[in-house]
């Protein structure tokens, strides 16, 4: 995404709102290995909405997990998500190939509501040969200033942005890799990180739909917050433990119930809205990733909301992993937290 080309080998470099998250690959024969994998957790309010409001903190924890996975300053592909990313679905009369990137810039402006020297733009094709002879593509922009102090947070961490691409479309990437996609199969992708869920519509090598809803795991320890008049901190202790606990409290219960159906909720209406323009397309199933998609009986729930078997997103269903380094439950703990950050890593080998 944005224009940015990577020539050399890569990590994979996650700044989420809750943690910060390194993927190293290295290419083996056979494919894909996991060298090395690591996250650390940031100050609240580090980053809000995508945007880094702490730079100190974020630059200093990456250095942190940097130097903790001996990884020394290199190129890395690393990701944004959130309301500050204008994401557009639009139609074009088709071009040709190379007056594509000319079009999609005259008929970007009618959509983008900036000046188009204030943005970054790039974009997906969904359908090169759509209804009327159109180009249906999706549209991903940002404005410049949005994308500069990312870039200059990763790059003060020692790290060489090469590759700035959106969470929704690391997913993919791992998707693609790990599971065996027909032109006939349709999946909901959903990372259910701290604060954002990102949603990813997709079949055999295209992305259909995108879109980032600001709900996640926060809402949750939110929840148990003001139903148990806790701290943040507190809050957050009471859903790790309930994720493996057999009792668990009554209110705690109840907020992962009432957050489970506002997550629900909310995929429910994006798919919905997917569906009401895209009835060739059947979703067959959903696959989930993120570190909130560990909540307690939130698949069963959105099984039952979306009705769809729902999958956890398996970033290691194909891409191994020294087995001196890490062993099978390890990489079972992590799988939903890499799968962001390995999707990034892998835009190297594409
Ligand atoms: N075992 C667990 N049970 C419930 N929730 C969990 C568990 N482990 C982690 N989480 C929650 O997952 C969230 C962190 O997930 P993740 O690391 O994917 O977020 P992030 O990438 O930092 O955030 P975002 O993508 O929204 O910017 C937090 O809200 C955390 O409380
Ligand atoms: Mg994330």
């Amino acid at each position: 995404m944005f224009g940015i080309s990577a020539k050399q080998n890569i990590v994979g470099l996650d700044v989420g709102s809750n943690a910060v998250k390194i993927v190293e690959l290295e290419k083996k024969r056979g494919g894909l290995h996991l060298a090395s994998f690591g996250a650390v957790g940031l100050p609240e309010d580090s980053i809000v909405d995508g945007e880094v409001l702490n730079h100190t903190s974020v630059v200093d924890s990456i250095k942190t997990l940097a130097n903790e996975l001996n990884i020394a300053a290199s190129p890395v592909c690393t990701s944004v998500c959130g309301s500050s990313l204008i994401v557009k679905h639009i139609s074009i009369p088709k071009v040709p190939l190379r007056e594509l990137d000319d079009q999609i810039y005259w008929e970007a402006e009618q959509y983008i509501p900036f000046d188009m020297a204030e943005i970054n733009m790039d974009y997906e094709i969904v359908n090169a040969d759509g209804d009327h002879g159109q180009i249906e593509l999706i549209l991903v922009a940002a404005k410049k200033d949005f994308i500069e102090k990312r870039l200059t947070t990763i790059r003060d961490a020692g790290f060489d942005p090469q590759i700035l691409d959106v969470d929704a479309f690391a997913l993919a990437n791992i998707y693609w890799e790990n599971y065996d996609v027909s032109e006939n199969t349709f999946s909901v992708l959903i990372d259910l990180g701290a604060a954002m869920t990102k949603i990813n519509i997709v079949t055999q090598e295209t992305t259909l739909f995108m879109r980032d809803i600001a709900v996640g795991g926060k809402n949750l320890t939110q929840e148990i917050q003001d139903k148990l008049g806790v701290s943040f901190e507190e809050a957050e202790i009471l859903k790790i433990d309930a994720a493996t606990s057999e009792q668990i409290p009554k209110e705690v219960l109840e907020a992962i119930n009432t957050v489970s159906e506002n997550i629900g909720l909310e995929l429910r209406r994006s798919l919905d809205f997917f569906i009401a323009s895209n009835a060739d397309y059947p979703i067959t199933g959903a696959y989930v990733c993120g570190g909130a998609c560990k909540m307690p009986g939130l698949t069963s729930a959105l099984e039952d909301m979306l009705g769809l078997p729902v999958y956890y997103l398996n970033p290691f269903e194909r891409i191994g992993y020294n087995s001196q380094v890490y062993n099978d439950e390890f990489i079972a703990a992590i799988a939903s937290s890499a799968a962001v950050p390995m999707g990034l890593a892998m835009r190297n080998f594409e």
